[in-house]
């Protein structure tokens, strides 16, 4: 049995994550499955991780985990997404402090979507659609974004809202990331 591997993460500048990702053709095939075992044994050993897009560990496909932690207002268990599509259900939108693995000790706040409907493959080949709000919304939205070669900080309209994540935890949200390990935000 293969033993599943830690991948490294790639950080901003790296042009894996300005590049449109490929669609997976075969969510079954056994190269998918290596790579989603391989992504989910780096999300499992980073511990506090809302999600983990391919790109971010230098596989160009469409592939996405993501999970939904009770406190933040769901509780999606980490979940494998593969071609993922979204749509937003209306125009509301609304912003929120996000960080990214990818840009490792800033956090950012970010407008998104509030409400979408979204579809992807599971790694067996089922089709599944559903529709996501808030937090929810937000990581997806965030994670679809890795795949069409987006970053958090291009989605931002100030950049007087961009913070190191110690300062944010300092002086702009005390207590709020405390229970996150490593004083980290919820990375993506
Ligand atoms: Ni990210």
């Amino acid at each position: 049995m293969r033993v599943p591997r830690i991948l490294k993460i790639t950080r901003m500048g790296d042009p894996v994550l300005a590049g449109i990702a490929h669609e997976v053709q075969d969510p079954t095939a056994p190269e998918t499955h290596r790579i989603i075992d391989d992504m989910l044994a780096t999300a499992i050993d980073f511990g506090s991780l809302a999600g983990l897009a391919a790109p971010q560990v230098k596989i160009p496909y469409r592939i996405v985990l993501f999970t939904v932690p009770k406190e933040k207002g769901g509780e999606i268990p980490l979940t494998v997404m593969i071609n993922p599509r979204w749509e937003p259900l209306d125009d509301e939108m609304a912003e929120d402090w996000e960080g990214c693995l990818s840009v490792p000790g800033l956090i950012g706040r970010v407008p998104r979507y509030v409400n979408i409907r979204y579809s992807y493959l599971t790694p067996k080949g089922e089709a599944i659609k559903i529709e996501a709000h808030g937090f929810h919304a937000r990581v997806v939205q965030h994670e679809c974004d890795h795949l069409d070669g987006k970053l958090y900080l291009q989605r931002m309209t100030d950049m007087a809202n961009l913070a190191f994540t110690e300062e944010f935890i300092k002086y702009i949200r005390p207590g709020k990331l405390s229970q996150e390990k490593d004083s980290q935000t919820n990375q993506k």
